[in-house]
């Protein structure tokens, strides 16, 4: 990773954890940026912050018991904040492709179950339009080749990716080229039957950090209603 983009993303993940208090339980994403968020939380819980965390990945709850964080199961209680990377975040309505990870199912369930979803990027994963990359698409292995044909017909590339979620699952990397309706894909992926989850994070963002070389731009869901229609 060159030098800038990771200044970037520790950037983006320090001005999310900024927003962390004491007494909150806090959603712990998934990858390189969440990294930085993790390092950040543990120097403040050294200097006396209190919090619990949720994490999304196994990965990740090894990191944050060795970096020191508590951590607590999602139960019924909600999540005060849930901070968490993106593999590329639309500009006009924040809307995400996550899951490049691997981790997008427990992620989804933590940004859906939090009051506040903060999403830290470099400034690399802003773009116009989402589908520069794939949709990563967890799918369960019974039948995979039936779902992602069938994926296939939404007008994808699934390619399997030699790997098995924390949950036991496949993950279909789906290229469908530019994607200009995002929320209608989704809906369409979660009618396919064997899809277990899908990284099209739709409106589930309330805030994205953006980490650039001019500083840190913070853009919230509250600005995207003031933009004219
Ligand atoms: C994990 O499954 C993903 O959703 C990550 O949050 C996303 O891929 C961003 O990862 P990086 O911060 O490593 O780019």
């Amino acid at each position: 990773m060159a030098d800038d983009v990771k200044l970037w993303k520790q950037m983006a993940a320090e001005s999310a954890v900024a927003q962390v208090s004491s007494g909150m339980i806090v959603g712990l994403g998934t990858g390189t940026t969440e990294e930085f968020v993790l390092l950040a939380l543990a120097r403040r819980i050294r200097e006396g912050l209190r919090i619990t965390g949720v994490p999304t990945s196994e990965h990740t709850a090894a990191r944050a018991r060795e970096l020191g964080i508590p951590l607590t199961e999602l139960g019924a209680k909600p999540i005060d904040i849930a901070i968490d990377g993106a593999d590329e975040v639309e500009r006009d309505t924040l809307h995400l492709i996550k899951g490049h990870g691997g981790a997008l199912l427990r992620e989804k369930i933590v940004a859906q179950a939090s009051a506040r979803f903060l999403v830290v990027i470099d400034q690399t994963k802003m773009v116009n339009v989402l589908g520069v990359g794939p949709v990563p698409v967890e799918v369960v292995p019974f039948g995979w080749r039936a779902t992602a044909r069938r994926i296939e017909s939404l007008g994808a590339k699934p390619e399997r990716r030699e790997f098995l979620t924390d949950s036991g699952n496949f993950i279909l990397d789906c290229a469908f080229g530019p994607i200009q309706a995002p929320e209608s894909l989704a809906n369409d992926l979660d009618h396919v039957v064997g899809v277990v989850e899908h990284g099209l994070f739709i409106g589930l963002a309330t805030e994205v950090h953006v980490g650039e070389a001019s500083g840190v731009q913070v853009l919230t869901k509250r600005d995207l209603r003031q933009l004219p229609k």
